[in-house]
């Protein structure tokens, strides 16, 4: 499936519940020839509303996180395990994730980033089919097939907790310096 057909199938998906609560699916966004793409968990309110992922709160600090390394939000490609919001922004069911993974799976195949950027414990554990603790995937190399992954705290949680935001800066270091290695640098 190219790019038009797969958000086509996003935006008529029904294969769970959430089908019946979103105002709209979120596919994604970005540069589809990104060197780096960002994996998030699922959209909240304001993602819902404007159909775009990362738009909130939490998507400030995203921005602000990838410009501390040097990307600007258009120069990356971002998306979520989820597209369509969870009610009251709970955790994804094992079901939904399921039925989703596949078009996160399909888009992280047509951006063939140099590496992937995983933000939060819920989106690194289903796209990474772990179920080990954030402390334990962060601040390392993992691999998704051939791809690295650098897995870090969520902005949102970074929101609540700034104290960690120096080690979420030295994942993005990270991440940054595998897209580098990628470029000859
Ligand atoms: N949190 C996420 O994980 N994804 C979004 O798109 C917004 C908030």
């Amino acid at each position: 499936m190219g790019w038009e057909a797969l958000e086509q199938a996003v935006t008529g998906c029904a294969r769970c519940g959430l089908c019946a609560s979103r105002t709209q699916t979120v596919f994604g966004t970005g540069d589809r020839a990104a060197s780096l793409m960002v994996v998030g968990e699922a959209p909240g309110a304001e993602e819902d509303r404007q159909g775009l992922p990362f738009v909130g709160r939490a998507g400030q600090l995203l921005n602000a996180m990838l410009r501390s390394v040097g990307f600007a939000r258009e120069q990356v490609y971002i998306a979520n395990v989820l597209k369509c919001r969870p009610p009251r922004n709970r955790d994804p069911e094992p079901a939904e994730a399921e039925q989703c993974l596949p078009y996160l799976r399909r888009q992280i195949e047509l951006v063939a980033p140099r590496a992937l950027l995983c933000v939060g414990r819920i989106a690194a554990q289903n796209l990474l089919g772990t179920d080990a603790n954030l402390g334990n995937l962060r601040g390392q190399v993992l691999r998704l097939g051939g791809t690295p992954v650098v897995v870090t705290y969520h902005p949102a949680y970074l929101l609540r907790t700034p104290a960690h935001k120096r080690r979420a800066w030295d994942d993005l270091r990270l991440a940054r310096s595998l897209v580098d290695i990628g470029d000859g640098a």
